[in-house]
Parts: structure tokens; sequence; C-alpha cells
């Protein structure tokens, strides 16, 4: 138990910024957290959740995420493949805003629900090219499966950062103390089963009948990439521990930064009278917001980022270990200890 470290004093030094942030003021300097990176802590659940660490997320440094993290950034996230992806997330944009017109209860909007549901309908489409496992909901909402599979991400997300005893005493695994062995086995099988046969049957397609004619998702990429003998790059074990990644990666967060936004902008009713003055005047009122319009939208960016900072994504960092001994904020980490960084902003009463 002593290997875990919380680390929470953290020196405000404003930095500016070209526009000021709307909510309060200041940023952090993050330098001084480079030499924590990027070994990552072993556990229980994330060793289930990445099928033994082989994607980028939960693994340690080495080869193995190197090869995953320049996968990431330069195929899956490349601004061909985000160009390429466009169309889904337009399309589940107009769905969205289809879905919020027809809701039983006119003016009565949980903003949560609104962005989970537009968060893992684009992550569905970009990832597996469709949005519903199977039933479409009629409401254009979630449908049953989709909702399991949701709830599933939130448990495995809730196991990872959960104490579990077994992390620091490993001879007691497989006692199923507490029940949390149990209850992340639970929600990786549910993962398993949604998302295992969309890629079986990929695979197969790609591997055995020649596939499509173009790359369309994210899957047809992690399943046609080669290697330089030009045999496939990934394993099916590999393609659905990444897949899980994507999962687990791309909700909580966004969805977070969202919600957190429009929560300040209802308790700053001046901050949301300017924001959608600058939708009025950037976008106008006889269409709706396009991802190209985003360049122009200063102000609301501006306040995106600083819900970052006012709210910044704690629930979702996953434990570093120290590669090299060093110091931070006072406290001396040594090489090879795991620990969590919270970023406190003295000034700015930024933990709420
Ligand atoms: C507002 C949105 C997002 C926020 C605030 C966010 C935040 C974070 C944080 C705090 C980490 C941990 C970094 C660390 O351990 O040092 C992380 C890791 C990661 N995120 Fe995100 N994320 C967001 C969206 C996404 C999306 C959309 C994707 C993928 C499509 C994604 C993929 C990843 C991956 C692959 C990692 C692991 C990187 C690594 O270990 O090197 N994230 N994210």
């Amino acid at each position: 138990m002593a290997d875990h470290r919380e680390l929470v004093p953290y020196d405000h030094e404003p930095t500016g910024s070209c526009v000021d942030p709307p909510f309060h003021g200041g940023y952090a300097n993050v330098d001084s957290l480079l030499p924590l990176r990027r070994d990552r802590s072993e556990s229980y659940s994330s060793n289930l959740i990445s099928h033994g660490y082989k994607e980028i997320v939960f693994s340690s440094y080495g080869e193995n995420w190197k090869l995953m993290k320049k996968m990431m950034t330069t195929k899956l996230m490349s601004p061909t493949t985000l160009n390429k992806t466009l169309g889904d997330r337009t399309l589940e944009a107009d769905n969205i805003v289809t879905y919020v017109f027809n809701l039983p209860q006119p003016g009565c909007i949980n903003v949560r629900d609104i962005a989970l549901t537009y968060c893992h309908a684009v992550m569905m489409r970009m990832m597996f090219g469709q949005r519903h496992f199977d039933v479409a909901a009629e409401d254009g909402g979630l449908g049953p499966k989709e909702k399991e599979h949701m709830d599933a991400i939130y448990r495995a997300l809730d196991c990872f950062f959960s104490f579990n005893v077994t992390d620091y005493l490993p001879f007691l695994r497989g006692w199923n103390i507490d029940n949390e062995e149990e209850e992340v086995r639970e929600a990786v099988d549910i993962l398993n089963r949604c998302n295992d046969p969309i890629i079986h049957e990929r695979m197969h397609s790609w591997r055995n009948k020649g596939g499509k004619e173009t790359e369309e998702d994210w899957l047809d990429i992690l399943i046609t990439l080669k290697d330089d003998q030009g045999m496939p790059l990934f394993t099916f074990d590999e393609i659905r521990a990444q897949c899980k990644d994507i999962n687990v990666a791309t909700i909580d967060n966004t969805m977070n930064n969202v919600e957190w936004t429009i929560a300040e902008m209802l308790n700053n009713p001046g901050i949301l009278e300017k924001a959608t003055t600058e939708l009025d005047v950037v976008v106008g009122k006889d269409r709706l917001v396009q991802e190209s319009d985003i360049p122009q939208l200063n102000y609301i960016k501006a306040c995106s980022r600083e819900s970052f900072r006012l709210h910044p994504a704690n629930a979702f960092m996953p434990p570093h270990g120290a590669r090299q001994d060093t110091t931070l904020a006072g406290y001396f980490v040594p090489k090879g200890k795991n620990h969590s960084v919270y970023y406190i902003y003295g000034q700015s009463g930024a933990t709420r």
C-alpha cells in the first residue's frame, strides 16, 4: 500500500492566454510531470480489460505501447481518417437534434442523457460503422443493447478506479474479495458479447473474403494494418483490446465536458448569452452548427477549455508510474512507484 501516492498541492502559475478564460483565470504548467509518464500500475481490472495489456491505455511504456500509440495518432486520429468519418459525426449531430425535438416533455432536457447518447452513437459509428448492435430504439436514443454496453463501460471504469486490495497483495487474487473480481469480469463479458461478434465477422470478411474497397471505420483500419512483412499487424485479442480502450476513452470525458460547460453557463447567464450570440453571428438561425464552424466559435471553445480547467478529467486519470526519480510539488517520487496525480489550482477553487 505504501506504493500508492496521491500528490495534491500544485503551485499556481498563470501563463496567460489570447482569450480570457470565461469562468475563472489561470493555467498550470505541467512540464514538471513529464518524468512521471508513462509506466502504468498493474491491476486485476486493467489486466482483464486490456486482455493482458495488449492495448494502449493500460499498458506500460515499451515497444508494444509505442506501436499502439503511433497507430492511434497516425492512423485512427489522422486528419485523413477524421475527414473520412465527418459524415458519421454530422449524421449523429442531426440524429441528436431530432431526438431532443421528439422528447416527450418539451423544454425539459437531461443534458447528461443527451451527451451520452450522442457520444455513444458517434463512437459506434466511427469504430464499427453502425449505430446499433441490433434493434434500434424507436425514439432515436440508445437501443437496449447499447444501454447495456454503456452501463458495462461505466461499471468497468468504476472497477478500474475503485480500491482493490489484490492490487497491493496480488497473492489474494482469485478469491473475489469484496466481489471486485466478479464485478469487472461481468462488465468485460458484456463488452465482449457486444463487440466480439462484429470484430469476428469483419476480420473474416477482410482476411478471408477480400473485404471492402476501402477502410470505412476504425475497425477496418485496425484489421487491415500490415507489418513490414505484409502480415496483419494486429491479432484478434489486440484488436478487441483496442476497441475496449476506445469504448472507455471516448464517452465519459467528452460527455463530462459538455455537461460541465452547460452547467457553468446556466450558472452564469451572461456567459450563456455571449455564447448564443456567437452562434447567431457565426452560424445564424437558418442552419445547424457544422464542424467547419468550430474554428470561428472562439468564445464557445474558450468556455469548453475553461471547463476542463475548472473540472479536470481526474476521474479518467489512470495511475502513472515514475520512470525515473523525480520531485513533484515538493514530493519525492522514486523510480518505479505508482502514483495518481491530481491537479489542484490553488487560487481558482478548481476542484469543485
Ligand atoms: C474531452 C475528451 C477527452 C479527455 C478530457 C480525455 C482525457 C484523457 C486523460 C486524462 C487520459 C490519461 C492521460 C495520462 O494517463 O497521462 C487520456 C488517455 C487516453 N485517451 Fe483521452 N480524453 C478525451 C477523449 C478521448 C478520445 C475521443 C479518445 C479516442 C478516440 C481518447 C483516447 C485516449 C487514449 C488512447 C488514451 C491513452 C493514452 C496513453 O496512455 O498514452 N481520449 N485521455
